[in-house]
C-alpha cells in the first residue's frame, strides 16, 4: 500500500451530467451564469470557464442529475499512485475510451465507483478549446490550482462518505457547519484537496439515516474572480426567470458571498466570489454555527420544496446507499 499523499495535486476538473432539458441549460448556463457554451460536437453541450475545452459536460438522458466529477492530477505519478490504491483496494477501474477523453478535453482518463452513485473520473493534461473564450462573466471565473469550484453532496453514510475522499484523493477536513432547518438538524463536513476550503462538501441528516436530496450532488459551485459579475449573474437568474433557490449571503466558514440558483436539472448551482483559501501552515478545523453569517434566504418555491424534501428524505430511508466500501477504509467517526 502507496504512502504517497497526493494532497495539492487533485483539482476538481470538470462536472458530467445527464439531461433532456438542453433548450433550458443553454440559456441557464451561457445566458444566465454567463459561461462559454459550446456546441461544436453532435449531441453534447459543454460549458468553459476558462481556456480548458470542458468545464461541464451535457448529455442526453432522463437521469436529470450529475452522473460523474472529473479529477485533474498534477501529473502521470499522481494518476498512477491513485490508480494502484484503488486497484490495490479490489476496486475496479476501467480505462476511457478515446472518445471519452476527446469530449471532455483530456489525455488517459479512468473512471471507478464513487459514494451515492456518483462516478469518479481521473485524467491529466486538460486540452484548451479551440474557440476564443467567450463569458457574459466578463472578469472571468476563479479555476487554476483550486480546480473549477466544488460541490456539495447529500448523504445517509458520511462517515463513509468522508473516508472514501479521504483514501482515494487524501482529501483533508477544513472544518465542519452545524445548521438545523426547519428543525431538523445537519451536520456538513468540508473536505479539500488543495488549496481551495473545500471542494467536497458533506452534508448528513444527525443522528438519521435519511437523504432529503433527489440527486446525487445538492449544488455545484463556481467562483467569479470580479463583484460585479456576481451581481449581473444574479440579476440575469431573475430576469430569465430561473428559480433562486437562497438569494445573496455569506458563508461562515470559507466567507464566501453566493446566491444559489436552481439548475434545469433540479440540483442547486452556486455562485460565489472570493472564498478564503486554506494556509497549510496555520489552518485548524473548528465547528461554525449555522451556514451564513447574513442573507441566503430562501426564495420562491422553498418553502413548497422543503416539503418535497421530506418525501424523498423519508423514501430515502428504504433505499440502500452505495457506499464502495473497500475504498471508504474504516470511515472516519467523527461525532
Ligand atoms: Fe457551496
Amino acid at each position: 500500500m502507496t504512502t504517497v499523499d497526493v494532497f495539492g495535486k487533485v483539482h476538481l476538473g470538470y462536472v458530467v451530467v445527464e439531461t433532456e432539458k438542453f433548450a433550458d441549460w443553454r440559456r441557464f448556463g451561457r445566458d444566465a451564469i454567463g459561461m462559454h457554451l459550446d456546441e461544436s460536437v453532435p449531441d453534447v453541450i459543454r460549458f468553459r470557464l476558462d481556456d480548458n475545452a470542458c468545464r461541464f459536460l451535457l448529455h442526453r438522458g432522463p437521469a436529470e442529475d450529475t452522473t460523474a466529477l472529473g479529477w485533474e492530477l498534477d501529473d502521470h505519478a499522481t494518476f498512477d499512485t491513485i490508480e494502484a490504491r484503488i486497484r490495490g483496494r479490489g476496486v475496479p477501474v476501467t480505462a476511457g475510451s478515446a472518445e471519452d477523453a476527446a469530449v471532455r478535453g483530456v489525455e488517459r482518463i479512468a473512471r471507478f465507483p464513487g459514494p451515492n452513485g456518483l462516478t469518479q473520473e481521473i485524467y491529466v493534461n486538460p486540452t484548451a478549446g479551440r474557440e476564443p473564450l467567450r463569458l457574459a462573466a466578463a472578469g472571468g471565473f476563479v479555476t487554476g490550482a483550486d480546480g473549477l469550484g466544488h460541490v456539495a453532496v447529500a448523504t445517509k453514510k458520511p462517515h463513509q462518505m468522508r473516508g472514501y475522499y479521504s483514501t482515494v484523493f487524501d482529501a483533508r477536513l477544513s472544518d465542519y457547519i452545524d445548521e438545523t432547518i426547519n428543525g431538523v438538524k445537519f451536520k456538513i463536513r468540508f473536505l479539500r484537496v488543495n488549496e481551495r476550503h473545500h471542494t467536497v462538501a458533506i452534508a448528513a441528516v444527525k443522528h438519521l439515516p435519511l437523504n432529503p436530496i433527489r440527486t446525487r450532488i445538492q449544488h455545484c459551485n463556481v467562483q467569479v474572480a470580479e463583484l460585479d459579475d456576481l451581481t449581473a449573474a444574479y440579476q440575469r437568474v431573475k430576469a430569465l426567470g430561473f428559480e433562486m433557490a437562497l438569494s445573496i449571503g455569506q458563508h461562515t466558514n470559507d466567507k464566501e458571498l453566493s446566491f444559489y440558483a436552481v439548475s434545469p436539472s433540479g440540483f442547486e448551482w452556486e455562485l460565489g466570489w472570493n472564498p478564503i483559501v486554506v494556509d497549510e501552515t496555520t489552518w485548524e478545523p473548528t465547528t461554525h454555527q449555522g451556514i451564513s453569517i447574513w442573507g441566503h434566504t430562501p426564495e420562491g418555491q422553498a418553502i413548497v420544496e422543503i416539503f418535497e424534501r421530506f418525501k424523498t428524505g423519508a423514501q430515502s430511508m428504504l433505499h440502500r446507499e452505495d457506499t464502495v466500501p473497500a475504498l471508504a477504509g474504516a470511515g472516519v467517526a467523527d461525532d
